[in-house]
């Protein structure tokens, strides 16, 4: 099998996926698969990206009982893994009854990074960024009138020294407001139209050209009272240390932090956001200090209740990329019911703190694994072969042997 299949991409999508059946073996009941696109049809899917050959669906669920700033939510999440929509409906129920969730996010800055290499004076060129900034900022909003036209558009310049192995780098930073877009085309757009400009004023070489999705000037927060000090003493210890553990040791953080970006992607999927850019902005954030550490904070207030918190960068839009041509994510974002980009930021962040805030409730109790164990039955059911009212009595009996697998699921089918 030679896999540079030169060509390829040329083909229709009818022949890309036969060929690629054949070339992989499918079955045909396995190649008839990938021709059922769903809701996202072959022509869109085909426009999307490169060498399409089919869909991948996921599941869609729907986040119940968020209380965002006073409003209430449908919560839609795109993901594969069981428990976690019921875990974020959970924590979003228990911190309901106590108000639900205050949440900010900032104007939506996005930073654009201009690498100037091989500058000779280096203090002399900052001083030159300075004061051409203003002609600078006019220049790169030239870019995008639109933009500008609705409030958004370049803001400021800062100039950064980066020392590095191949010697000091000039790095020049843009700001700019994104408005309701998640902002990576606008921004780099700019950066490569202030690229030229910027090697004439500082006599370097411009490299990279491209927005950084460690969104610092983009955070959101969001905060809730999440257990009463009388009713709930023993487990609120519990938490702490689940979360300070979190915050003094890397290897549990980083698995905290996976449970709060459980509820986060999956939202930002659902809306047709980045999710990566999300991903990769957290875990720098995570670790800004120099020291990785959990996204989250949980402490008791004066009354002696458990609060939860959380910061994060959360770079998405509303218009633009699959936002607006994805026809499932533009059903979520209606259903959402958001009206900008900072207001879909505040529900993102609510989301990854109730979903935190589940996991460790079921960590410092019970433990995981029950909540898990009827999903994941179901799946080792329908992975053995389980049809319709099949699944749900090979899973229960599973359970109620504690025996969940493979094996004995096939067992129960075949007896
Ligand atoms: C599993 O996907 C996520 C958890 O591991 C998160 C956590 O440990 O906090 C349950």
């Amino acid at each position: 099998m030679d896999s540079s299949l030169s060509g390829f991409y040329k083909l229709p999508v009818n022949e890309r996926r036969k060929k690629i059946a054949e070339l992989g073996g499918l079955t045909a009941d396995e190649a008839a698969l990938l021709e059922r696109f769903g809701a996202l049809d072959e022509p869109t899917a085909d426009r999307m990206i490169e060498n399409v050959i089919g869909a991948f669906p996921l599941p869609l669920g729907i986040a119940t009982n968020f209380k965002v700033n006073g409003k209430d939510y449908l919560v839609p999440m795109a993901i594969e893994e069981p428990s976690v929509v019921a875990a974020a409906s959970h924590g979003a129920k228990i911190a309901r009854e106590f108000g639900g969730f205050e949440a900010s996010a900032d104007e939506p800055i996005m930073l654009g990074q201009i690498q100037l290499a091989g500058v000779k004076k280096i203090p002399e060129a900052k001083k030159k960024i300075t004061a051409a900034s203003g002609s600078l900022i006019s220049l790169a909003n030239s870019c995008d009138p639109v933009l500008v036209k609705f409030g958004g558009g370049c803001r400021k310049i800062e100039v950064r020294e980066v020392k590095s192995k191949r010697g000091t780098f000039l790095v020049v930073h843009l700001l700019v407001n994104c408005g309701d877009a998640m902002g990576a085309n606008a921004v780099n757009t700019m950066c490569e139209k202030l690229a030229p400009e910027l090697e004439k004023i500082t006599g370097g070489s411009a490299r990279l050209r491209i927005l950084t999705n460690l969104a610092i000037h983009r955070l959101a927060r969001a905060k809730a009272t999440f257990l009463r000090c009388e009713t709930c003493t023993p487990l609120i210890g519990a938490i702490l240390d689940a979360w300070a553990l979190a915050d003094a040791d890397a290897f549990r953080a980083t698995t905290h932090n996976k449970g709060v970006m459980n509820g986060i992607d999956a939202v930002v999927l659902a809306t047709g956001n980045d999710w990566r850019a999300l991903e990769a902005g957290a875990h720098a954030y995570a670790a800004i200090t120099g020291k990785y550490k959990p996204l989250t904070k949980f402490y008791t207030d004066k009354k002696g209740d458990l609060v939860g918190e959380i910061e994060l960068p959360v770079a998405v839009g509303l218009v633009g990329g699959a936002t607006k041509t994805h026809p499932v994510a533009k059903a979520c974002v209606k259903l959402l019911g958001v009206k900008s980009a900072r207001e879909l930021a505040c529900v993102i962040a609510s989301v990854g703190l109730a979903q935190n805030f589940a996991a460790l409730r079921a960590l410092a109790g019970e433990g995981i694994n029950r909540g898990h164990m009827e999903l994941h039955a179901r799946n080792v059911a329908i992975a053995a072969g389980a049809k319709g009212a099949q699944i749900d009595a090979v899973a229960e009996k599973m359970i109620r042997e504690k025996n969940v697998s493979a094996s004995r699921a096939k067992e129960l089918l075949s007896g």
